[in-house]
Parts: C-alpha cells; sequence; structure tokens
C-alpha cells in the first residue's frame, strides 16, 4: 500500500474516490465546502434532504458528484462537535476507508481535518485491510494508493509507520494457531526486528529451562510446539532508563485441563494479542527513531492437553523462587507472565508494562471496549491513562487494594494462580503479577475484551483490532 501526499484540490483529483468529513448540523467547512461549490450547493443539498449520513462515523457514498474529478466522494459523518470524542481522528477515517473497501478501488484519497494527522492516516490504512486472510473472495479490499492532502509530511511518515505497525499486529492476531506458534511468532520478531532497526533474542525451551522458567514451561509443556520468550531491544539514548513492554503470547488457549467450553475456546488464537500489541509498538518506536530505550518481551506458549500437561495442584516454581500452586490450567496467563516480568526486572528495566489478554472478568467489569489498568504505582498509572484516553483507545483503572493479596494465597505453596471464586476475578490476576515486578512501577493492561472483536464496527473489520499500538507509542515517547 502506497501512502502519498497530495497537492490537488479536492474537486481537481481524478482518483477512485475522495474523502470529506462533515459535522452534524453545521454550516460546510474546509474540504466539505469545497466539494459542495464545486457541485454548486448540490452537498448541502443532498445533506438537507437528508441524503448524507452525518452521525458520527457513518459513511455515504456520492458517485459521479458534479463537478468532482474523483468517481465518487464518501463523506463521513462526525457528529456533534460539542460532544468530542479523541477516537474521532482515527475511526473516522478509518470508518471511511473501511466503507470504500466493500469493493476494489486503487486510489483512495482523504481531505479529512483532523485533530490528529498521524492517528488518521493510520485508520485510513487500517480501516481498508480486513480479517480475510484465507479467503479467494476477499470481503475488504485494500487500496493500492492512499493520498493524503497534508501540509506536514511528519506527520504522513508517522501515520504511515503506525499504521503499518498496526496492521502487523493486527495480522498477527488475525492469523491462526495452526499457523502461529511460539517459533513462527519468534521468527516473525526477528524479521521485524532486522527490517525496523531493533536487536532480538530468542530463547528456546533449553535456555528457558536453564533460567529456571518453571512457572512459563509448565504452561506450555503438553504442546508439541516449545515455547519461547523473545527479547527485543531498542536503544535510542544514553540514559539508564529503560521501559520494559512485556506481552502475553498465548498462541492457543484451549485452557488446558480446565478445558474451555466450545463457544470460548473458538477465538483463542487472539491470546496472544499481549505479545503482538508489544511487537508492533517496537516496530514503530524503532521506525520512528524514537529517543528512548524500550526492551520488548513476548512471552510464547501453547497451552494444551495430553499427557505431559500440567494439572491442578501441581506445585510450580517461578523464577524469582516463588512457589505457585495450580487451580486452574486455564488462568495459564499470570503464569507465563511471572516468569518474563523476572527476566524484565533482572533485565535492567526500570519502568514496567504489560499488556495480556489476561481474564474474563475484565470482560465483565469494563465490557468489551475498555481495558483494565492495574498498578503499584499512582504516577505511572496516571501516565498510562492519559495516554490512552488521548489516543481515544479507553482504558480505566481498577484497584489494588491489599485486602485482594490474601485471595491468592495457597495452603500449599506461597500462592495460588487464582483468587477465591470468580470475584475481583481480573485483580487477583493483577496481584499475582505484582508479586513478580519486585516493587518497580509497573501498569498492567488487560486488554481481554477491546484486543478481539466478535462484530465488525464502522471502523473496523471484527477480528484483532489494534488496541493500545498507538498508545504505547505515545507512552514511550512520554508524550
Ligand atoms: N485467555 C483467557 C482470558 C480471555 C477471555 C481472553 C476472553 C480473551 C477473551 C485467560 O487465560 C483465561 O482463561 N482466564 C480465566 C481465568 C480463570 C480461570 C481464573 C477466565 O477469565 O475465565
Ligand atoms: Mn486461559
Ligand atoms: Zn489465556
Amino acid at each position: 500500500m502506497k501512502i502519498a501526499r497530495t497537492e490537488k484540490a479536492v474537486h481537481q483529483n481524478d482518483c477512485d474516490a475522495v474523502v470529506i468529513g462533515v459535522w452534524k448540523d453545521q454550516p460546510l467547512s474546509g474540504s466539505a465546502l469545497e466539494v459542495d461549490r464545486a457541485g454548486n450547493g448540490m452537498l448541502t443539498a443532498v445533506i438537507q434532504a437528508g441524503d448524507v449520513a452525518t452521525s458520527r462515523f457513518k459513511t455515504t457514498l456520492l458517485p459521479g458528484f458534479p463537478g468532482i474529478a474523483a468517481k465518487s466522494v464518501c463523506v463521513v459523518g462526525l457528529g456533534d462537535p460539542a460532544s468530542p470524542d479523541t477516537s474521532i481522528p482515527w475511526r473516522s477515517a478509518a470508518a471511511a476507508s473501511r466503507s470504500l473497501a466493500t469493493r476494489k478501488r486503487s486510489r483512495v484519497a482523504f481531505y479529512l481535518e483532523s485533530a490528529d494527522l498521524a492517528d488518521s492516516i493510520a485508520g485510513s490504512m487500517t480501516g481498508c485491510i480486513g480479517q480475510d486472510l484465507y479467503r479467494k473472495e476477499k470481503s475488504t479490499h485494500p487500496f493500492e494508493e492512499i493520498q493524503w492532502k497534508c501540509d506536514d509530511p511528519g506527520a504522513l511518515s508517522r501515520g504511515e509507520i503506525l499504521g503499518n505497525a498496526i496492521d502487523r499486529t493486527r495480522t498477527l492476531i488475525n492469523e491462526p494457531a495452526n499457523r502461529i506458534y511460539p517459533e513462527t511468532f519468534a521468527d516473525a520478531c526477528v524479521a521485524c526486528g532486522r527490517e525496523s532497526g531493533f536487536g532480538v533474542e530468542v530463547w528456546d525451551e533449553k535456555r528457558l529451562a536453564a533460567e529456571k522458567c518453571g512457572s512459563l514451561l509448565a504452561v506450555g509443556q503438553a504442546s508439541s510446539r516449545p515455547p519461547r520468550l523473545v527479547i527485543m531491544r531498542y536503544r535510542g539514548s544514553d540514559s539508564k532508563e529503560q521501559l520494559a513492554m512485556v506481552g502475553k503470547g498465548v498462541t492457543f488457549d484451549s485452557g488446558g485441563l480446565s478445558i474451555k467450553p466450545n463457544e470460548f475456546m473458538l477465538t483463542m488464537k487472539c491470546d496472544m494479542s499481549g505479545a503482538a500489541t508489544v511487537l508492533g509498538a517496537m516496530q514503530a518506536i524503532a521506525r520512528l527513531k524514537l529517543p528512548v530505550n524500550v526492551t520488548g518481551y513476548a512471552g510464547l506458549v501453547e497451552n494444551m492437553i495430553g499427557g505431559n500437561a500440567y494439572r491442578l495442584g501441581d506445585v510450580l516454581t517461578a523464577r524469582n523462587g516463588t512457589t505457585i500452586e495450580v487451580h486452574n490450567t486455564d488462568a495459564e496467563g499470570r503464569l507465563v507472565l511471572a516468569d518474563v516480568l523476572d527476566v524484565a526486572v533482572t533485565s535492567g528495566a526500570t519502568r514496567i508494562i504489560d499488556l495480556a489478554t489476561l481474564t474474563g472478568a475484565c470482560v465483565v467489569a469494563l465490557g468489551n471496549n475498555v481495558a483494565g489498568l492495574m498498578s503499584n504505582d499512582e504516577g505511572w498509572l496516571e501516565t498510562v491513562r492519559q495516554a490512552s484516553m488521548r489516543r481515544g483507545e479507553a482504558a480505566w483503572p481498577l484497584p489494588m487494594f491489599a485486602e485482594y493479596d490474601e485471595m491468592i494465597l495457597s495452603k500449599v505453596a506461597d500462592i495460588k494462580n487464582v483468587g477465591e471464586g470468580r470475584a475481583g476475578g481480573a485483580i487477583t490476576a493483577a496481584k499475582l503479577l505484582e508479586r513478580f515486578v519486585n516493587k518497580l512501577p509497573w501498569v498492567h493492561v488487560d486488554i481481554a475484551g477491546p484486543a478481539f472483536a466478535d462484530k465488525p464496527a464502522a471502523w473496523a473489520d471484527a477480528g484483532a483490532t489494534g488496541y493500545f499500538v498507538r498508545t504505547l507509542v505515545d507512552i514511550a515517547e512520554g508524550r
């Protein structure tokens, strides 16, 4: 997909479609006004007739529009300007792109005035990419070329970098578990590091054993696909500061012996979303050449069943020496992250953020579209929360009161891998993780809801969303 700047006026661009935005019940301005003038008031007329949807993220295609060189005008509704929303730049461009991608179009030009051009450009790229990776007859047709009317070449290249990073994340998640498993995920990281400019180290099962990652290894031991830990190093600064981004990479979560019912297992190829999000962010951070130090970690295992599976009642010894009694083999993500967080701690991290499709309980608490934030550090939590709100990728704090700590105590080992029943399940999971960060400033982002969509939205196909890639880049940047 080629991304280019256009200098052409909106009515003179002879591409397949031009995209303009229209606010609800507002006088036309900018490119919309130019389109209206070129058509002698035709846009005003069709809006007044009620034939153009101006509510937020609704799109209307107007083919053969008078005075316009492009084959069609695509109008995206921006809604009521009195209710602003930081997701507008990203979602409005993506919604227009998605609506135009229902059939083949080679060149589409965007004339959207945006509060954040880079987000909009990224959205225009990902909106026309769907989850139909293996369909002969595609449902979503990526454009050959996307043009943007924008004065800022910096925004164009930033947008392109973000769009490609999100595409990397989404594609990895949408790939099925028979193609993406620990080894192939690690290969993707190595290739990405080479292309994008960060170092990649891969620990195989022997190294993981030598490193005493007993908790991570137990989860993976029934799979014919051996586990991996990928460490991605980007160094853009001489400072001692080192942000660790840690991702849960369960390439398939069957639940293990505590097996999931069919409906819950169906989408569990998405259980490596945290790791894929970290990889996408590493790609963007390296390509943007940010003046910071970031280390990305992907803890990669497949949670399967077999004669060698880890059992209920098993006691695992994690890398930091903590013993964990297994009460539910489906609470595997925290067991993987326990060891990966310890690797981050012992490798010089000064701040940690982890991303994981960790608990259904977080989805119950916050719904499908909001991530849960759990932390041991108010300031760092606030930094992450602000970045997420700025990028329109909603996330909200859950409490980490000391009383939850008791809920994961075991009679046999130091801790058990679930809380007391289902109550507070997102938090008790985070409480387990907290024991492995050695009191470093840490935020845990539970993306079980927003990482993967069961239904399409106006701005995105169903499947992987790429949620939090842009927020992670902001966080790394210290914006
Ligand atoms: N990967 C799941 C969580 C999940 C649920 C992700 C829905 C995405 C969508 C996780 O490993 C899991 O199974 N968690 C259990 C924990 C329980 C056994 C304590 C859950 O949430 O039910
Ligand atoms: Mn599970
Ligand atoms: Zn899981």
